[in-house]
């Protein structure tokens, strides 16, 4: 069967493909603009994006809202995180954390799922902390500078060892037992 993962980020697709490798399911890319709500929950913006979607008469497709939450910081950049990614980036966050001694902060991701016409949504999370420099050339967005361990960034790691432990790769844990319990995925051995 194959899914389409909905997004203009091929970071997010590489991260999907690996998640779904050895299994019945086979992701496509596949780009289309969906209304993404300003909310404070990640939840609500894909939800609303599936019935947005499905309104534009699409079937089999995952959509993933996603953000960096820094603890000092209240939560910011949260809900803000994919325009302060493109405004002040990655350079500016660690501005914004010179002299922060609380490094700690937290990524979340809401994949939301319509396949077989169920809809599925399940949410993922991962702690760590925001490093001092950048490091690493792998990866996408806030990977060079947050660690879930404090040792190797995300841009450090593979796309498999980042799904072990990302907000992405437990999002997909949850949405496995889902579809592996009504029989929509089969992993093969
Ligand atoms: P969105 O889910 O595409 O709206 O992502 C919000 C922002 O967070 C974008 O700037 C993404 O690049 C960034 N982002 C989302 N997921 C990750 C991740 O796994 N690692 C690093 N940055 C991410």
């Amino acid at each position: 069967m194959r899914l389409k993962v909905i997004t203009s980020n091929r970071g997010k697709v590489k991260e999907y493909q690996e998640l779904f490798k050895g299994s019945n399911v086979s992701i496509e890319h596949f780009s289309v603009s969906y209304d993404e709500i300003q909310s404070y929950w990640l939840e609500d913006v894909v939800k609303k994006g599936i019935s947005d979607l499905r309104a534009k008469g699409l079937t089999d497709f995952l959509i993933d809202d996603s953000g960096m939450f820094i603890d000092a910081l209240n939560g910011f950049p949260g809900v803000y995180s994919a325009y302060v990614q493109k405004t002040i980036g990655n350079k500016g966050i660690l501005r914004l954390m010179e002299n922060v001694e609380n490094r700690r902060a937290s990524f979340g991701c809401s994949i939301g799922c319509y396949i077989g016409k169920e809809t599925f949504i399940v949410t993922g999370k991962c702690s760590g902390f925001i490093f001092q420099t950048e490091k690493g050339t792998g990866g996408f967005g806030y990977d060079p500078i947050f660690s879930p361990d404090g040792k190797k960034s995300f841009a450090e790691m593979s796309v498999g060892e980042k799904n072990v432990v990302s907000h992405r790769g437990s999002a997909v844990k949850l949405l496995s037992k889902e579809l592996i319990d009504r029989e929509i995925l089969n992993v093969k051995n």
